[in-house]
């Protein structure tokens, strides 16, 4: 018989909210307007989009205008870094706008990062940065990469994988004193820990729906009034001219739904059971590591998080990541290994080897990353199942037996 599945791979996706369902619903079958079109079915479905529009600026500390839909994390990064790369190409030369550098981290996600090679094809320079043992990159490191040409700087705010928070407080000073853009992916940060357009001085903020409880294939962008940014979809002129294409409203709708309905006890909720859950597999599995921040709950000088509330990413030593997320699906745990991205590939993780894993470490890894929806005996249940898979495995693998074999004869 099948037990309910244990779902901790919500930094892949998530559950809709039924109640996030519910409020689409009607923009289905009912309300389905163009937002375009000027009879009342279309005003209707205007109405939904701006007071959507609303909440995700509100939430943000951004100005209603200032946000833009898109289909998702992956369009808001393209559009962030092609529309203010090519804004300053397309203008005419002067010393102000004849600027061709970016600035990023080794750690992006990879719309970020396929996009910076992109670029590079196209005239533009790029600088990827090294990040420390924890995955933080220095804001001294961003401030001595910065040129005159420079553009613009882009941080991953939470790291997908390692959870990671970068201390955008910092970063957005060192940008706003050198007169360059900040932009920062907050896909998995969203909702999750504060993110404040104006305390962090961002210019330009990606966001999307499905990692927070909403529905896939909507977004946002946030760009700060003026930004130099030129449209990358042309069409109708939708989104005061910056993304074009018929909305998706029951998509907008959807996100800010989920937008409403997260809260701060959610995230007290999931970062106590993600101690636990460090706590509890370092305390009872041994020779294994946590990657990313090494202390759970602790804060930066400006009062940001420093870890994910909803991550947990352990590297098991003479283990092989994908033959234990294998054996935890055998027993209804959805788990993954590097990103789900990358997870198709046999290759370790671009982002655990920054961090300075070597490729055995990297493979040995587990990501978990919980929901509001993650209860206490779920957990519990992980931490009594693991310690055994984690046993058998490194019986039978290769590795495992040299290593038993050493650890016996010490
Ligand atoms: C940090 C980060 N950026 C961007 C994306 C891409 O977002 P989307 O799936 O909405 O295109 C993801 C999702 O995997 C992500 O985790």
């Amino acid at each position: 018989m099948r037990i309910k599945e244990i779902y901790l791979d919500n930094g892949a996706t998530t559950k809709v909210d039924t109640k996030v369902m519910e409020a689409m619903l009607p923009y289905f079958t009912e309300k389905y307007g163009n937002a375009s079109s000027s009879h009342s079915f279309g005003q209707d479905a205007k109405d939904a989009i701006e007071k959507a529009r609303r909440v995700i600026a509100k939430s943000i500390s951004a100005n209603d205008d200032e946000i833009y839909f898109t289909s998702g994390g992956t369009e808001s990064n393209n559009n962030a870094l092609k529309g203010v790369a090519f804004a300053f190409k397309s203008e005419p030369k002067s010393e102000k706008t004849n600027r061709n550098h970016i600035i990023t981290t080794k750690i992006e996600h990879k719309c970020i990062l396929e996009t910076c090679k992109w670029l590079e094809t196209q005239g533009f320079t790029v600088t990827y940065l090294d990040v420390d043992k924890e995955g933080f990159v220095n804001p001294d490191d961003i401030k001595k990469a910065i040129t005159p040409k420079t553009i613009l700087v882009s941080v991953i705010h939470g790291n997908n994988e390692i959870g990671t928070l970068q201390g955008l407080t910092a970063i957005g000073k060192v940008c706003r004193e050198k007169g360059v853009y900040f932009h920062t992916d907050a896909c998995q940060s969203y909702t999750k820990t504060e993110i404040d357009v104006n305390k962090q001085n961002l210019d330009l903020v990606t966001l999307n729906a499905h990692k927070i409880h909403g529905p896939k294939g909507i977004g946002a962008l946030y760009v700060r009034k003026g930004t130099k940014i030129i449209p990358w979809q042309h069409g109708g002129g939708h989104e005061r001219g910056l993304r074009s294409g018929t909305e998706n409203v029951t998509g907008i709708v959807g996100f800010a739904e989920a937008v409403k309905l997260a809260g701060k006890k959610h995230i007290e909720h999931m970062a106590k059971l993600r101690n636990k859950l460090i706590d509890g597999v370092l305390k009872n599995i041994e020779d294994v590591r946590i990657n990313g921040p090494s202390e759970n709950n602790y804060k930066n000088h400006y009062g940001e998080d420093k870890r994910l509330c909803n991550n947990a990413n352990f590297s098991f030593k003479a283990i092989e990541g994908e033959a234990l997320g294998g054996y935890l699906d055998q027993k209804w745990i959805c788990s993954s290994t590097g990103s789900a991205c990358n997870a198709r590939t046999l290759e370790p993780s671009y982002v655990l080897k920054a961090i300075g894993l070597t490729d055995e470490e990297a493979n040995g890894s587990l990501r978990l990353t919980l929901s509001r929806f993650t209860t206490e005996e779920e957990i519990d249940y992980v931490l009594k199942v693991l310690p055994g898979i984690v046993k058998k495995l490194r019986w039978i693998s290769p590795i495992g037996k040299v290593v038993n074999y050493i650890l016996k004869k010490q």
